[in-house]
């Protein structure tokens, strides 16, 4: 066991755990943030996507102890049901998801692609979500609904 120390959501939490374990285990099962979702846990899917130093990061391959001390963004972090980020509100007018459960993936994903080009083409939203699955096929309204996110935020 070991104590790892983890910035997330703007919060210091300290956890003493297997330096081993996956990251999503012990944000999921320790600090309670459900956001992360176990889909494939092969770094597969991206249903375990945060973000770390500005980049998407599969938290269900990543031990723990590698990021221990990193700043760490969840799907918690991103806004709230009262407060909503625009792409968490772009994807409930556009009612993007089916059964949501790959949402928490191509939610951080597209945060990702817009911090870093707030005006991206349609080609280029699908090409960063190329690798972050859905097998409902929501993928035009997702399209869509990240179009809506980056005129609002513009
Ligand atoms: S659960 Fe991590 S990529 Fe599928
Ligand atoms: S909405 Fe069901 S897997 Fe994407």
């Amino acid at each position: 066991m070991a104590k790892i120390s983890l910035k997330v959501n703007g919060h210091l939490r300290v956890v003493d755990t297997d330096p081993d374990v996956p990251l999503l285990y012990v944000l999921r099962n320790d600090l309670g943030l459900n956001g992360p979702r176990f889909g494939c846990g092969l770094s597969q899917c991206g249903a375990c996507t945060v973000i770390i130093n500005k980049k998407t990061v599969r938290s269900c391959m990543m031990p723990v102890s590698a990021v221990h001390n990193q700043i760490i963004t969840t799907l918690e972090g991103l806004g709230s049901v009262a407060h909503p980020h625009p792409l968490q509100k772009a994807f409930v007018e556009e009612q993007a998801a089916q059964c949501g459960f790959c949402m928490n993936g191509i939610v951080m994903t597209a945060k990702v692609l817009l911090d870093a080009n707030p005006h991206p083409s349609e080609s280029e939203i699908k090409q960063a979500l190329d690798d972050v699955l859905c097998r409902c096929g929501s993928h035009l309204r997702v399209v869509r609904a990240i179009q809506r996110a980056a005129k609002e935020m513009a």
